[in-house]
C-alpha cells in the first residue's frame, strides 16, 4: 500500500529524471571500475561465500532488464535467452555454485549491460517527471546496482594476491573526542518512513509509525580497532562467559581468535595491502556473535534497531525526523564516509558536522552496525514491485545492520535503511556501536 501511496503523491522530486540518469551513470562508473581487472580475476571464485565477479556484473544488467524494460514481467522476453537469464536468478543458484555455470564472459556481460542501459536511458525520457511513483523502479534498480558494488568490494577484500584496486582515496583526519555514552531520553518517535517523505525508501523501511522507546545510552562513536584489540588481549575470545551459547559454539567450531583479516601481530590485510591496524578506525569484519560477546565484555549490549534509528534521525527539539543525522541537506563528503572510493572506514571524530541531534557521530557510512534485532516487517508492511527483496527473509536467522559502510553509495542508505545478514557473517564491512540501559528510567519523563 505504501507503494500505491507513493505513486499517487505528486511531490517535488529533486532533479527528477535528470538526477536519476546522472545517478545511473555514476553507479555504472563504479561497477565498471571494480570489474576493470584481468579476466581470471573476474571468473574465479575467490570465496565460497561470494559469487564470481562476472556473475554480479551480468546480474546487475539482468535486474535492470527485468524491472525497467519489462516492468517485472519475467515471462516477457528480455535481451538474454531464458536459458541464460535464469543463470542470474539468485534464488535458483547459491553463491558457491555459480562458478560452475555457463556464465556470460566479461566482454559479453559488459556488452549486455551497455545494451540494457541504452534502452533504459531512452525509456527514461518518457517517464513522467512529477510523480515519485513513476521513478521508483529506476531508483530501486539504482540501489540494487549500488548494493552489488558493495558486494563486489567484499569479494575483492576476500581475494588473495597483489592489490588491484589501489589503496583508496584520502579521508578527513579523526579528532580527539570522548568515546562516551550519549543519553537518548525515553519517549515516542517516528520509526520508519513513508513514500511521501522518502520516495526511494524500500518496502521494509515502510510505513512510518510511532514507537515509544525507553531511555537508553548509545556510543557516541563506533567501537575502534584499539578497543577491540584490548578485548583480544584480555582473552575475550577464550572466555565463554562473554558469549551466548550459540555464539560460543560458533567461535569454537570456526576457531575465531580475532576479526577477519587481522593477523596475530597487530596487522591486517586490506584489498591486498598488508598494513598496521589503525587504532582509532572503527573495527570491521566482526560477526554478530563476536559483536555480542564484545558488548558483554564491555558491560554493554547492542542497540535495538529502534534505538539506533531514534539516535540517528530524531530531532527532539522539533519533534520530527531529520532526513539525515545532520539535518535535511544532502550528503557531501564532509558529512560521512560513503561512496566506496576510500576503501576503508574513517577514524572516529572525522565527521563532527555529521553528528545527529543527540550528538552521536558516524552513524552513516564507515561500518555497518550490528543491532540486536531480528529482521521482521514493520506493522503494515506491503511488498514493493520487487516482492522477493525483503519478504522471503523476514523471520529467518538474520540480524539487522544499520547505517551503511564506507562501501555504500549515498543513494542506497538512509537512517531508515535496513540491511540484514546471518549472525556468523563477517566478510561484509560490519562493526558495532554499544548501547546501555538507563536504570529505573524506562518510563519516559513526563511521557503519557
Ligand atoms: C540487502 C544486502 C541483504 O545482497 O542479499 C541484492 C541486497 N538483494 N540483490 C543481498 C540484494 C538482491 C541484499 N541485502
Ligand atoms: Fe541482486
Amino acid at each position: 500500500m505504501a507503494e500505491r501511496d507513493a505513486a499517487a503523491t505528486v511531490l517535488e522530486v529533486p532533479g527528477g529524471r535528470e538526477a536519476a540518469a546522472r545517478a545511473l551513470e555514476a553507479v555504472r562508473r563504479r561497477t565498471l571500475a571494480v570489474t576493470d581487472v584481468e579476466e581470471p580475476e573476474l571468473t574465479a571464485q575467490h570465496s565460497p561465500l561470494m559469487s564470481p565477479l562476472v556473475w554480479d556484473l551480468a546480474h546487475i544488467g539482468q535486474q535492470e532488464d527485468l524491472w525497467l524494460l519489462r516492468g517485472g514481467d519475467s515471462a516477457a522476453q528480455g535481451l538474454l535467452s531464458c536459458r541464460v537469464e535464469q543463470l542470474y536468478d539468485a534464488f535458483e543458484h547459491p553463491r558457491a555454485s555459480r562458478v560452475s555455470l555457463p556464465l556470460l564472459g566479461p566482454d559479453e556481460a559488459r556488452r549486455y549491460l551497455a545494451d540494457v542501459r541504452g534502452r533504459v536511458v531512452s525509456g527514461l525520457e518518457r517517464v513522467p517527471d512529477d510523480t515519485a511513483g513513476a521513478l521508483f523502479p529506476t531508483h530501486m534498480v539504482l540501489q540494487h546496482e549500488q548494493q552489488h558494488v558493495e558486494t563486489m568490494l567484499a569479494t575483492h577484500q576476500l581475494r588473495d594476491g597483489v592489490p588491484v584496486l589501489g589503496s583508496g582515496t584520502p579521508l578527513p583526519p579523526g579528532r580527539d573526542l570522548p568515546h562516551d555514552a550519549v543519553l537518548v531520553p525515553g519517549g515516542p518517535f517516528v520509526l520508519g518512513v513513508d513514500g511521501h517523505d522518502e520516495p526511494w525508501s524500500l518496502d521494509n523501511e515502510r510505513p512510518a509509525h510511532v514507537v515509544d522507546v525507553p531511555s537508553f545510552r548509545i556510543g557516541r562513536v563506533p567501537v575502534t580497532n584499539a578497543e577491540w584489540q584490548r578485548f583480544v588481549e584480555a582473552g575475550g575470545y577464550a572466555e565463554p562467559r562473554w558469549w551466548s551459547a550459540r555464539g560460543w559454539e560458533h567461535r569454537q567450531q570456526a576457531g575465531l581468535e580475532r576479526p577477519l583479516f587481522w593477523g596475530a601481530d597487530g596487522t591486517r590485510r586490506r584489498f591486498g595491502h598488508h598494513e598496521e591496524l589503525v587504532p582509532d578506525e572503527p573495527v570491521q569484519h566482526v560477526s554478530w556473535f563476536e559483536a555480542e560477546a564484545y558488548a558483554a565484555w564491555a558491560g554493554a549490549r547492542l542497540p535495538t534497531e529502534q534505538e539506533w534509528e531514534k539516535a540517528c534521525t530524531w530531532d527532539p527539539a522539533l519533534g520530527r525526523r531529520r532526513r539525515w543525522p545532520w539535518g535535511d541537506s544532502a550528503w557531501t563528503p564532509e558529512l560521512a564516509n560513503l561512496g566506496g572510493e576510500a576503501l576503508r572506514p574513517a577514524p572516529v571524530g572525522a565527521y563532527a558536522a555529521g553528528a545527529s541531534a543527540y550528538g552521536v557521530e558516524q552513524m552513516m557510512g564507515d561500518v555497518w552496525e550490528w543491532t540486536s534485532s531480528p529482521f521482521e516487517p514493520w506493522p503494515g508492511f506491503a511488498p514493493m514491485l520487487y516482492a522477493q527483496y525483503s519478504a522471503p527473509f523476514f523471520g529467518g536467522d538474520y540480524r539487522v545492520l544499520r547505517g551503511g559502510s564506507w562501501a555504500v553509495g549515498d543513494g542506497a542508505v538512509r537512517p531508515s535503511f535496513r540491511n540484514w545478514d546471518h549472525p556468523v557473517r563477517r566478510q561484509i564491512f560490519t562493526g558495532l556501536r554499544l548501547a546501555w540501559d538507563v536504570d529505573g528510567a524506562d518510563r519516559p519523563e513526563g511521557g503519557a
